[in-house]
């Protein structure tokens, strides 16, 4: 059992001008895996206020994951990567790498996803696409890899040799 944030990034949504979907998927597949859902938040696309809603979650150390949804486009209001970055003390490459890989295979438009990954504390941070379809398509392609990584992130388990 892992305690799991979602952090939304919509101006609309911030705004309540649209409902926020692809929250919903994403606590679903979590939930499916018999995690829970402890904190969810709609932020604006706001750089500052990305930067201080992640690190405000994180250094609770209440959270195991954090999840974020939005802003990883072209558009000139996506920060999520560059906020992430901000606050992430080591990048998780391979995530953001296999989401895309993934990805590619239902759209070419997942190469245009600046989606990071990485590691702050013990709370893993991974941003995935705004559209609940590519919420659900980046989470279950990285879904497989998540409870052991948690399971050493949080030091429930203290060694990776078993091969799988
Ligand atoms: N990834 C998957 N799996 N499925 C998708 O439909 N959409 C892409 C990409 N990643 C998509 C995806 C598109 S169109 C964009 S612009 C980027 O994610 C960024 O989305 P965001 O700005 O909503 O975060």
């Amino acid at each position: 059992m892992f305690n799991v944030a979602i952090l939304t990034m919509s101006d609309k949504g911030a705004r309540g001008e649209r409902e926020d979907l692809a929250a919903g998927v994403i606590s679903d597949l979590v939930r499916q895996q018999g995690w829970s859902v402890q904190d969810y938040r709609v932020i604006s696309d706001d750089y500052e206020g990305i930067k201080a809603a992640l690190t405000e979650m994180v250094d609770q150390g209440k959270h195991d994951l954090l999840v974020t949804t939005g802003g990883t486009g072209f558009g000139p209001r996506d920060n999520t990567p560059e906020a992430t970055k901000a606050v992430i003390e080591r990048e998780v490459p391979g995530l953001a790498e296999a989401m895309r890989l993934e990805s590619l295979k239902k759209t070419n438009r997942a190469m245009l996803s600046r989606a990071m990954a990485g590691i702050r504390g013990r709370t893993l941070i991974v941003n995935l696409p705004g559209s609940p379809k590519g919420v659900k398509e980046c989470l279950e392609a990285i879904m497989p890899a998540l409870p052991h990584g948690l399971e050493i992130l949080t030091g429930r388990a203290a060694e990776c040799g078993t091969n799988v």
